[in-house]
């Protein structure tokens, strides 16, 4: 912890759940932690992360955005496991494609797709660089809870735009920020943190340590519109029968607020 270090408490799931330490913005120092943890710990929190589901209580059978997608070309990005992949490719993808910062992940998709019979074209890479992806090839360009660990949003959707056909879709969720500020306490709903602040910060769980920042709604939008894409669809509200399903403190949190995004643009 440097001596600028500031100290506030991180919100997951309804509540408080340790401790966020500010940190510089250094992509090296970031990727290196964020992969680590996505080979040992992350590898076992990928339940609510994988298609149908969008993040805590958003489904995508409930909002079909994808629509049709027999015959598509399909790449994900942060593909974690292979989940989301095998859910499209079941539902009759033509192309499936996956790229993550993390060896770990990158070969439990080759296995979990292997398995299944399905072949998968595998990039390990941080999604902020160029790695040899086609370029005005793919029908959708989804990621399904893996944008925000950018370090260079802008930079990201730029390299997703240039993998786009023209008029391509480009489908991505994670959690909300106002979720990211809110935490339950005492029956209550209470600020935590400012939702302007977009610091980088780590938290660690147990022995792992992951390192990230909370962007505000503003700047997934403006810098989609800057890297060339149209926003189509947005959802935030949750699945009322996911909320009933799950009657904890975190469903009741859902129903007062946004937990997880989810945004749907075209490429122009
Ligand atoms: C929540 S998981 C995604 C799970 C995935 N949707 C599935 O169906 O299994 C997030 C993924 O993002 C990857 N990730 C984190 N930072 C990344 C980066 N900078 N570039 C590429 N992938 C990254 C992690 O390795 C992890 O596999």
């Amino acid at each position: 912890m440097s001596e600028n270090s500031v100290q506030r408490t991180n919100v997951i799931g309804a509540g408080e759940v340790g401790v966020a330490v500010t940190v510089d913005m250094d992509t090296n120092d970031i990727h290196k932690t964020n992969s680590l943890f996505w080979d040992t710990k992350g590898a076992e929190l990928l339940g609510e992360t994988c298609l149908p589901k969008y993040g805590a209580f958003v489904s995508e059978e409930k909002c079909q955005l994808f629509g049709d997608v027999r015959g598509k070309k399909l790449l994900e990005i942060g593909c974690g496991g292979g989940h989301s992949l095998q859910y499209l490719g079941d539902r009759g993808a033509s192309e499936l494609w996956g790229m993550d910062i993390s060896e770990n992940q990158i070969e439990k998709t080759r296995q979990y797709l292997g398995e299944r019979g399905y072949p998968a074209n595998l990039i390990c890479s941080p999604m902020e660089e160029k790695c040899g992806l086609p370029e005005d090839y793919f029908d959708f360009v989804y990621s399904v809870y893996a944008i925000g660990w950018t370090t260079d949003l802008e930079g990201t959707f730029r390299q997703i735009a240039s993998y786009l056909k023209k008029d391509g879709a480009f489908i991505f969720s994670w959690s909300h920020p106002i979720h990211k500020c809110v935490a339950a306490e005492d029956g209550s709903l209470v600020f935590k943190k400012c939702y302007f602040d977009e610091s980088w910060y780590s938290v660690s769980l147990g022995d792992h340590t992951l390192t990230l920042s909370d962007r505000k709604m503003s700047t997934y939008v403006n810098s989609l519109s800057k890297a060339g894409f149209v926003i189509e669809q947005m959802v935030e509200e949750s699945d009322e029968d996911l909320m009933i399903s799950h009657n904890g403190d975190f469903a009741k949190k859902a129903r007062m607020l946004p937990v997880t995004f989810v945004i749907k643009a075209r490429k122009i």
